[in-house]
């Protein structure tokens, strides 16, 4: 059974003695204190309250990995694949697994709350987050956040499941009110949020940025009072989004706990002011006292409170390298194959694309953690083949990014009179210090100037484009050349995070050497008259290597596959493609990389594409390739994993969580505003549900993947909501199968979509073997909501039970009677 209860990490004793001890707690705190308690003391903790034996709480981000509270490679995480790829496995055992190996990875990085998982939807493909979220379906995005909260939570550690709600897309997410009908709200966006509350008992909860039917998130009472809290029994935290909460009296009345990040917050002296002024009630202030005090005590920083996990009580200590490894090939979907796979080791590979050598493992923004490791499909291959050649073929990253390869750099600190005051390691060009996460000695008070300082070793000979990212005076000076010395103002941008997210700008270009080392500098006085809502400092060396010519390049790549027996090409997006704080335009992939695909498959027929994003791009020459591999954002271990399936040591596992198909056939695309509000007018039908609506043939179904085995769906039987599928392996090869069901009313009702996934099972077998599926079709499945009523309607009548491969490919049906 797929979405099971697991309850067994709280029990009815330990809770009433951890409520006796926050009963205590908060009767020793005065007003003042408690209002200091709801509001982050920097950009990740709360403050320590020694008077009542309560530490500081600190949280991270999430979901792929732990960050810690310093944005640097200094202290490096575990990166799984994107969340869109742990959605891909359809497995909510292996969500667990990841789960408790962040709780693993939290615990060692003094970190409490996990700010993960993001069970937003995927309404758009525009959405520039959605590599962060799980699927367009609310069912398989419940039972895998389910999995991931049971088991981040069963490592003693808590999780913020967040978005809540409807934050689903990124253009004006700080203001854009969502207009959700009832039924869309109930039945798609809060649905997974529902079955975690229910099944995986979260300890905390984030509220978003955008309004959701006029009302921002921070202050939606009816939706987190009555009903997050009350409907569904909610008991956990609730934290603002960082920067979400605006009004004090509107988010405590809202049901907003914690207003982070801090220090100047909508809560903590101007909490205890709205008391005193009789805005507030102050057992409205006890109310979310308690809940920080709950989750302190669940996570065992409130003395005289047993943590729910006990260090005794803890999983066993996980391979984080194993597992992301794991995942990775358990997640990618072959979503189509002539045959050519899998290859032999002793096959002769052309292996091409830019992402192949220079791997993109994780998705941008907050979700960005630093990994001790990259395994790229290029150093995946060269280990695990004997003849491989490379060529670049296209290169899509036509913009500067972050100064990453070939660069060693350092911040260097100076106070107001020039003097060094520390310095810091910089992973890459790339620098975010928020709150304290400052160089040893350094303060906000003391520094004055930043210098991001070091060398560049080109890999190539030609003209290497400069820049930078983010406001306020710089100074960029490269091999003895000043190429930028002036000033970037702020534009128009409504984002406080546009520093982190806004584009790049080019300051310059220098003929540089391969493999002649030469100084970089980039100059950045403070601008301390700047109002900034929390204390930062962001901003970034940007570098583009040369141009070389494009069809220069792809004639080197026809060429290499021209030589090989195979070849296997890697695309990808880029950073400025896939991130938080923007969405999409389209869903090309980006540069020449399709015009690379068509021309290396015209001059090899065995020309495998590995597909290397977060979520759905155009893919218009898939049906002249021999095998197409989607690899998503495939964390840390990809190119082992990428090793493992392309030469068949292991099938690859995945299922699409979302439908694949061009912008022009996507029914649902829209995600700016108008007038700031973004009419979710397509009401229930979103996803497959939608494109089964419209008529189109996408691409790639719901559901679809194929392994490295055959099966047969010998037969389906329902007793009561049971349904058992019988499916025997007729391949060579062990694998394993994801029995999908869907539900289909008999009688069209153009109110419902015309089919849904009402459950699935994972099931392994060996060559010849039978094995069942047995799935617990939920009552859920079969209900509405009815708006008349504010209340699920179970809808009677004939349904077909359809389980099969994929959405669009049924094996075997029964008719039920509901
Ligand atoms: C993101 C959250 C994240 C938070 C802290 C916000 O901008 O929307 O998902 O947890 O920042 O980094």
């Amino acid at each position: 059974m797929a979405n099971q209860v697991d309850d067994s990490v709280d029990g009815g004793a330990d809770d009433r003695a951890r409520e006796a001890a926050i009963e205590a707690a908060l009767g020793k705190l005065d007003l003042d204190t408690k209002a200091r308690l709801l509001a982050g003391q920097d950009m990740w903790s709360l403050p320590a309250i020694p008077e009542i034996g309560l530490k500081s709480l600190v949280m991270s981000d999430g979901p792929i990995g732990v960050r810690g509270v310093r944005w640097t490679a200094d202290d490096p995480s575990i990166a799984l694949p994107s969340p869109t790829a742990l959605a891909a496995t359809w497995d909510q055992a292996l969500a667990r697994r990841a789960g408790a190996l962040l709780a693993q990875e939290a615990r060692r990085k003094g970190v409490h709350v996990l700010l993960a998982p993001t069970v937003n939807l995927h309404r758009s493909p525009l959405g520039g987050r959605h590599f962060e979220a799980y699927s367009e379906d609310p069912y398989l995005t419940g039972v895998i956040g389910t999995g991931y909260v049971q088991g981040v939570q069963s490592g003693g550690v808590g999780t913020t499941v967040k978005h809540f709600v409807a934050n689903d897309a990124e253009t004006d997410r700080f203001t854009v009110d969502n207009l959700v009908p009832g039924r869309a709200l109930r039945e798609l966006y809060l649905a997974p949020f529902e079955a975690i509350v229910a099944n995986a008992h979260p300890w905390g909860i984030m509220t978003a940025y955008n309004q959701v039917n006029g009302t921002t998130m921070t202050e939606h009472r009816y939706l987190v009072n009555e009903v997050l809290r009350g409907e569904w029994g909610f008991d956990g935290f609730n934290v603002s989004d960082w920067l979400a909460a605006r009004s004090t009296t509107g988010a405590v009345k809202g049901g907003l706990d914690v207003a982070m990040p801090g220090p100047q917050t909508v809560y903590g002296p101007a909490l205890a002011a709205a008391v005193r002024a009789g805005e507030v009630e102050e057992p409205e202030v006890d109310e979310a006292v308690r809940n920080v005090l709950r989750l302190a005590a669940r996570v065992g920083i409130l003395e005289g409170a047993e943590p729910v996990v006990p260090p005794a009580r803890r999983p066993a200590e996980i391979d984080g390298e194993a597992l992301a490894r794991e995942i990775a090939r358990r997640a990618f979907v072959l979503v189509r194959n002539s045959g050519v796979l899998p290859l032999r080791p002793t096959t002769r590979i052309a292996l091409i694309g830019a992402a192949a050598r220079d791997a993109r493992v994780l998705g941008g923004g907050s979700a960005t953690v630093f990994p001790a490791r990259i395994v790229s499909p290029l150093d995946g291959l060269t280990a695990a083949v004997d003849a491989l050649g490379y060529a670049v073929g296209a290169d899509p990253s036509d913009e500067l990014a972050p100064a990453d390869k070939g660069f060693t750099l350092r911040a260097v600190c100076r106070d107001a009179d020039g003097n060094v005051i520390g310095e810091g390691s910089l992973p890459s060009g790339q620098l975010q210090w928020m709150g304290a996460d400052l160089p040893a000695g350094v303060t906000h008070e003391t520094l004055h100037s930043i210098e991001i300082k070091g060398t560049f070793t080109p890999r190539e000979s030609g003209d290497h484009a400069f820049g930078t990212r983010g406001l306020g005076a710089f100074t960029l000076t490269v091999d003895g050349t000043v190429l930028y010395d002036g000033v970037q103002a702020m534009g128009s941008e409504t984002d406080p995070f546009e520093a982190f997210f806004g584009a790049p700008l080019e300051r310059g270009r220098v003929h540089l050497t391969e493999g002649r080392t030469v100084e970089v500098s980039l100059q950045h006085p403070l601008d301390k008259s700047l109002a900034m809502p929390l204390p930062a400092v962001i901003f970034s060396l940007t570098h583009l290597g040369p141009r070389r010519d494009e069809d220069t390049l792809i004639a080197e790549a026809v060429a290499a596959a021209r030589d090989a027996e195979a070849a296997v090409v890697v695309v990808a997006t880029t950073e400025r493609v896939e991130s938080e704080g923007f969405d999409r335009t389209d869903l090309r992939l980006p540069g020449r990389q399709d015009d690379l695909v068509r021309a290396v498959a015209a001059a090899n027929p065995n020309t495998v594409v590995v597909v290397n994003s977060g979520s759905p791009v155009e893919l218009p020459w898939r049906d002249d390739v021999a095998a197409v591999l989607l690899s998503w954002f495939p964390g840390q271990e990809g190119g082992d994993a990428l090793a493992d399936v392309l030469l068949g040591a292991e099938e690859p596992g995945g299922r699409l969580p979302t439908t694949w198909g061009s912008l022009t056939d996507a029914p649902v695309t829209g995600t700016t505003p108008a007038d700031g509000r973004l009419a979710y007018t397509e009401d229930v039908f979103i996803g497959y549900r939608a494109w089964d609506r419209s008529g189109a043939t996408p691409a790639y179904p719901f559901g679809h993947g194929l392994g490295y085995t055959d099966w047969a769906y010998e037969s389906i039987d329902v007793t009561g909501t049971t349904a058992t599928v019988r499916v025997r392996n007729t391949g060579a090869r062990p694998g394993r199968e994801v029995v999908q069901l869907y539900l289909a009313p008999i009688e069209p009702d153009p109110a419902r979509p015309a089919r849904w996934l009402a459950g699935f099972a994972g099931v392994s077998a060996a060559p010849g073997e039978t094995v069942e599926a047995v799935v617990e079709l939920p009552r859920r499945a079969f209900e509405i909501w009815d708006e008349s009523t504010d209340s699920w309607a179970y809808q009677e009548g004939s349904y077909e039970l359809i389980a099969g491969r994929s959405l669009t490919d049924g094996r075997v049906t029964e008719t039920i009677v509901a």
